[in-house]
């Protein structure tokens, strides 16, 4: 491969590219903020065509790509710090067309989640996936990760909602894949193969998105726990209740951080663990599940949103807790195990966290009711960098290794990028990802998509 001081930056068929020191260092980066970026150039295409001439041209030169939605990714995969040319999709965010008959949305890959969100909305329907970083993170990254966030227990995966997708592959090729059909048994369904693919087998440059009927109107409801066993029973008793569309958890040390960044205590009196429930409203189920959870010791207090300002105010103590921890640079674990098997993680992993980083401030919240946990460790001001992560990195083996125990994941839904793909063995099996490798080969043979991700 060339290096990429020696590409032909003159040559690269794109229209508008991006050389300043600032535009390098903004497109180069992502959430992590533990690499240096350090590309060399980024190219904003106008069309498929510009971008198919532009994986030609690097298949032609050798120069590395690095595909790059809204960067809001929190495992390296869309870092470019090795001198590769950034491939902005930001340029390319319009509507293409929505079919009432199928339900069925198709955009270009750069626009925003949350204009998606919006789209549907004026059309009755709704996208359903949705974060906290619907307003910056943009469709084809979430295809690119297979983005999940606070509403995977009721809708899934962002995969569920790709009806079809068109996607440039390592050697320029336009692949349109499924076409929107809901029935299509003719083979391999290659569109799955590039949802997830961290940008390591193709760009993706068209999405067409399945919607959805609007769920009822939605209510939601805060609760504090006294102690972490009862999340999972709780979960139990208020899915046979009510129809979820979130149940998610926090700690008291994550709460503690978004009232320091400005979010209101839903309780005087503090509680260790609280939870976070959306569903179907139903103000009287949901008072007699809360009135038997409190006469059974699982919940000390709640309490319930009694208007979409509330629900909003509620909802910002869980969403709030990746910006209010933000400037203290933590170490993110996210990791996941099937629901059936939380109450013993739970206790498994309470264990380890408390024995494996005695000194260090942990912060658990997350997607408990998909059994994605997410466990953020503080950086020690005193601390180098250097000494914090390769501590922290050595744990992470260790808890690699207990959740190989429980078949679980350690990357749930924040991908493998750059973070985690040391960690891949504990998840994947070695035949998997030779697989894995093959697979790439056979769609990017020059190996100039996001080379050094995943594997
Ligand atoms: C979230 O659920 O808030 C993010 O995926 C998690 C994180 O910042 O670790
Ligand atoms: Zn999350």
């Amino acid at each position: 491969m060339l290096t990429t001081s020696s590409a032909p930056f003159e040559s690269i068929p794109v229209r508008r590219l991006l050389r300043s020191p600032s535009d390098l260092e903004h497109y180069g980066r992502d959430w992590t903020r533990r690499f240096v970026p350090s590309p060399s150039a980024v190219a904003l295409p106008e069309s498929v065509a510009e971008v198919q001439a532009l994986v030609r041209w690097a298949n032609q030169t050798g120069a590395p790509l690095v595909p790059s939605g809204g960067r809001t990714g929190l495992s390296g995969g869309a870092v470019a710090a090795n001198g590769e040319v950034v491939v902005s999709l930001e340029s390319m965010r319009s509507i293409l067309s929505f079919d009432a008959a199928d339900r069925l949305l198709t955009v270009q890959a750069g626009i925003t989640t949350q204009a998606v969100q919006d789209a549907a909305r004026e059309r009755d329907l709704i996208y359903p996936v949705d974060f906290a970083s619907r307003g910056s993170s943009q469709i084809g990254g979430n295809v690119a990760t297979n983005a999940g966030g606070i509403k995977v227990l009721r809708y899934g995966l962002t995969r569920n909602w790709v009806a079809g997708l068109k996607v440039v592959t390592g050697s320029g090729e336009l692949l349109d894949l499924n076409r929107g059909l809901v029935k299509n048994a003719t083979g391999y369904d290659l569109r799955h193969l590039f949802v997830g693919s961290e940008g390591t087998l193709g760009v993706i440059v068209e999405v067409a998105l399945r919607l959805a009927e609007p769920p009822p109107q939605q209510q939601v409801m805060v609760l504090a726990l006294p102690r972490l066993d009862a999340l999972t029973e709780l979960l139990d008793r208020l899915r046979r209740r009510l129809v979820l569309s979130a149940f998610e958890f926090f700690s008291d040390k994550a709460l503690a951080h978004v009232v320091r960044a400005g979010g209101r205590r839903p309780f005087e009196a503090p509680a260790p663990w609280y939870v976070l429930a959306e569903f179907d409203a139903d103000q009287e189920a949901a008072l007699s599940a809360f009135d038997e959870a409190l006469a059974d010791g699982l919940v000390n207090d709640g309490v319930l949103g009694q208007s979409d300002a509330q629900a909003q105010e509620l909802w910002r103590l869980r969403e709030g807790i990746t910006e209010s921890l933000s400037h203290l640079r933590p170490y993110k674990n996210d990791i996941a195990v099937r629901v059936g098997m939380l109450p013993t993680f739970l206790t498994a992993a309470d264990g380890f966290f408390a024995r494996e980083y005695p000194e260090f401030e942990v912060v658990w919240f997350g997607h408990i009711g998909d059994g994605n946990l997410h466990i953020s460790v503080i950086h020690p001001d005193a601390m180098s960098d250097e000494a914090f992560t390769a501590s922290c990195e050595r744990v992470t083996h260790r808890l690699g290794a207990l959740l190989s125990e429980f078949g679980g994941s350690i990357s749930a839904e924040h991908g493998v990028g750059l973070l985690k793909k040391d960690y891949l063995h504990y998840s994947r099996s070695s035949p998997e990802i030779e697989l894995m490798r093959a697979m790439k080969r056979v769609f990017d043979p020059a190996g100039v998509l996001n080379p050094g991700k995943v594997f």
